[in-house]
């Protein structure tokens, strides 16, 4: 009797840690997506980066029980893109005294200074300010419109938070990341009623410099690409956390002109349900490989949210995001292949 129950705690025990450590090889779009623990990676409306031979995705920390008198900023690790390593809340801050009311750290990125050797993360601080008009009210909880800015030695932090400025003196919402080929790091930012701005940073990155463009279209989820010669910019319509259609366009220089925007996916299918945050390059030995990278929100239970990442079809100017269908990726080669689960 003891003999079989020690065998059958044995087997136990073996499959949890072959299903805790089982390494994966395909990325599921709007499946959970569970990291090297077993539990549902929360980086949501995140961002990338590659350092050497490590991949780093920081996203906002939306787990359940989290202390509501703080906003957090996840740090997972990966060498392949598909299975992370939860390192840990890069950043754990709370309100800036200058907001008030309900306030918002969304849609983190991180970008490294090779010159200072500095990890420098932006996000979206949002919130409710005084109103100019009377003293005794405050506005909406997106009134406040800056971007914040958080500085550590370790891509896996603890990031130490700066200050929150307007980039260039603009409001700014959503912000996307977009490091060119030679290096150059630039923000996007959402400035309404103006449109979609496109600003480099300074040489520390601590600051935004100089604008580069300014799109005259009302998007967020602002993701650019530089791919076969081209800049290709994708982002969504206004509309809170409902799904619409992304749009891109194209333009030979960052600074423009830029062409007009078209649907990335049929527009009755809204992104299939999800919207833009990233596009991902990867150069391998065999292809160049461009991954849209998009959160499919779900606003009540924003913990269980969930990605939405594919293989785009890019080039000569035109983009596309194909019907949704788990993947295999080999970053290495920068090949990617279709697999139909269901068979
Ligand atoms: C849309 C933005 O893209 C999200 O990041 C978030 O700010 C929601 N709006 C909030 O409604």
């Amino acid at each position: 009797m003891q003999k079989r129950i020690t065998a059958a705690s044995a087997a136990i025990f073996i499959l949890i840690a072959f299903r805790v450590y089982a390494q994966s090889d395909t990325i599921r779009p709007a499946q959970i997506w569970p990291d090297t623990k077993g539990n549902h990676i929360q980086a949501h409306g995140g961002g990338i980066i590659k350092v050497k031979n490590d991949y780093y995705w920081y996203g906002e920390e939306r787990r359940q029980g989290l202390d509501t008198n703080y906003r957090y900023v996840s740090c997972y690790q990966s060498k392949d893109l598909v299975n992370w390593t939860f390192k840990g809340d890069a950043l754990q801050v709370s309100k800036p005294d200058t907001v008030l009311g309900k306030w918002v750290l969304e849609r983190p990125k991180v970008y490294y200074n090779v010159k200072t050797r500095k990890f420098v993360m932006y996000c979206h601080v949002d919130g409710q300010v005084r109103s100019a008009v009377s003293t005794a009210t405050v506005t909406s909880a997106y009134s406040y419109a800056r971007v914040g800015v958080a500085i550590s030695d370790k891509a896996t932090g603890p990031f130490r938070f700066i200050r929150t400025f307007r980039p260039l003196g603009h409001e700014s919402r959503d912000i996307g990341q977009f490091i060119d080929d030679d290096g150059s790091a630039y923000l996007i930012f959402e400035d309404r009623p103006f449109g979609f701005r496109i600003a480099r940073l300074s040489d520390d990155y601590l600051d935004v410099e100089k604008q580069i463009c300014l799109i005259p279209a009302h998007m967020e989820g602002g993701a650019i690409v530089h791919y076969g010669g081209l800049y290709y910019v994708i982002g969504s319509s206004l509309t809170g956390w409902a799904a619409n259609p992304n749009k891109y366009a194209t333009a030979t220089d960052l600074s423009g002109p830029w062409t007009e925007f078209k649907d990335i996916a049929p527009s009755e299918t809204k992104t299939y349900g999800s919207q833009s945050t990233m596009m991902i390059k990867i150069a391998g030995t065999k292809k160049t490989t461009v991954l849209f990278m998009g959160d499919i929100w779900k606003p009540k239970t924003q913990w269980d949210s969930r990605y939405l990442w594919m293989p785009l079809e890019i080039g000569n100017g035109k983009l596309w995001l194909p019907q949704p269908q788990p993947f295999r990726l080999n970053v290495r080669t920068g090949e990617t292949k279709l697999i139909d689960e269901k068979k």
